[in-house]
Parts: structure tokens; C-alpha cells; sequence
């Protein structure tokens, strides 16, 4: 399959300190495998063999120690170290090489959701170019990227609004071709010093090229003590399909 996929586990999980103190919080219990497992097993599922894994410098070694080469995933990982925290389009930008001007399938490390991904690698690929979402409705959406919808189309997206303008989370699956590595070197720094995935999606809106799907089933990110309480807990009680 041409789709390479992402993992993005960089960040320093100061929302989950201390248990983040000593170690990554992608390495953190999620059910009976480490967080990490689950965006690897939701892009071996879609059929990807080759895996980008990137993450911070301070724990790359038990990053490796843990995931090996890949063979226990029948994949092949490749790492790449994202030297400070600075946002998730800085983390994807380090994916270029990698990518090699294939389309990339990207999640954020911390995503934990029940439904297999294949239906929306596919429906990406159909698409034939530009970038395709996932979006979920959620109860507290200020939490997130937000979508504003209209006749099922995006209109523009806002990172963490006070008052949003839909309650459809962008939840952190993306699918982006070749030329997000362009958008990702016009970006500038957000008001909290990153390069934020947000305005690389509103720049596909802006060229009329980005696409969405709504994920069935559940879906939480883990990445506070509240949601990754509830990431074990929907692991364990309605196991991923
Ligand atoms: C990131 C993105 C946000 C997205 C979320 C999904 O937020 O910036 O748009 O909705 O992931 O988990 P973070 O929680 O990393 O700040």
C-alpha cells in the first residue's frame, strides 16, 4: 500500500505528571498494552506496513526498547526525534523523508477510538488529493479543534475556542498528501509557541481540499487523568473492532 502512516508521540505530558515524570506518556497502561499499541494497531489494520514514530529525545530509547523493528507488528518502524515540544505540525514536518511524496495516514499517539480506520484510508485515497479529517461530537468541545459544518463540508476549524462554534471535536487522525510538507514551512507559531496541525487543515480548506468523515463508535484522547481514566475503561469494556 502507498498510504505510510504517523505516529506522533512527541510532547512532554506535563497534563499527567508525575506519572509522566520518568517516562512518556504514550508508554503509559492503556488496558493491557501501553497507549502507544493502539494508533500502531489502527494503521497495521488499515494494511500500512511502513511506520514513522516520532517522539521526544528523553525517552526515544524506551520508545525503541518497547516497539523494536516492527516485526512483532509485521510492519517496519522508522524514528525520528523531535528535539523540544513544538506542536504537532513541527512533529510532522520531520516526516518528509520518510513520506518520500507518498500520502501519509497521521494519529496522535494519545488517540484511543473503537472503529477500524480502513473505510477512511480508503475514502482518503479515492479522493485523490488534499487532506482528509475525522471529526467526533463531544460533549465538552472547547477541549479541542472544533469544526464549523455546513451540507457536511468544513468551513474552517478553531483550536480550543471559548465559545465553539459546533460541537464536532477534530479528533487527532489525519490524512494528508505530499504537499502538507509545503503548507507545514509557511507556518508560523501560535500564541503558545507551536505550529499547530489547525492551520495546516484550514489551509487545505482554503484550496477547497479537505474532506471529512464522522468516526462511528468511541473515541477519547488519553492525555489528561480524566480521559486517560476513561481510555481504560472503554478499552476494557468495549474492546477496539
Ligand atoms: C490536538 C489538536 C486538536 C485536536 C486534538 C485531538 O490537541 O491541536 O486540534 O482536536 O489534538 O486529540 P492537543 O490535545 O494535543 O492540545
Amino acid at each position: 500500500m502507498n498510504l505510510r502512516g504517523v505516529v506522533l508521540a512527541g510532547g512532554t505530558g506535563s497534563r499527567l505528571r508525575p506519572l509522566t515524570k520518568v517516562t512518556n506518556k504514550h508508554l503509559l497502561p492503556v488496558g493491557q498494552k501501553p497507549m502507544i499499541y493502539y494508533p500502531i494497531e489502527k494503521l497495521t489494520g488499515v494494511g500500512i506496513e511502513e511506520i514513522l514514530i516520532v517522539t521526544g529525545v528523553e525517552h526515544m530509547g524506551d520508545v525503541v526498547g518497547l516497539l523494536g523493528s516492527g516485526r512483532e507488528f509485521r510492519c517496519r518502524f522508522t524514528y525520528k526525534v523531535q528535539d523540544e515540544a513544538g506542536g504537532i505540525a513541527q512533529a510532522l514536518g520531520l516526516a518528509e523523508n520518510f513520506a518520500s511524496g507518498q500520502p501519509v495516514a497521521v494519529i496522535l499517539g494519545d488517540n484511543i477510538f473503537q472503529a477500524p480506520l480502513k473505510q477512511h484510508a480508503e475514502q482518503f485515497l479515492a479522493q485523490g488529493a488534499g487532506a482528509r479529517l475525522l471529526l467526533k461530537q463531544v460533549s465538552d468541545p472547547h477541549r479541542f479543534g472544533v469544526a464549523e459544518i455546513r451540507d457536511g463540508k468544513v468551513l474552517g476549524i478553531e483550536e480550543k475556542p471559548a465559545r465553539p462554534k459546533s460541537d464536532y471535536a477534530i479528533i487527532g487522525v489525519y490524512f494528508y498528501d505530499a504537499a502538507v510538507f509545503d503548507i507545514i514551512r509557511t507556518l508560523k507559531p501560535s500564541a503558545r509557541g507551536e505550529l499547530e496541525i489547525t492551520d495546516v487543515n484550514n489551509a487545505y480548506i482554503r484550496t477547497g481540499q479537505l474532506g471529512c468523515d464522522i468516526l462511528e463508535g468511541w473515541w477519547t484522547d488519553a492525555g489528561t487523568f480524566e480521559s486517560l481514566v476513561r481510555a481504560n475503561d472503554l478499552i476494557v469494556r468495549e474492546p477496539p473492532k
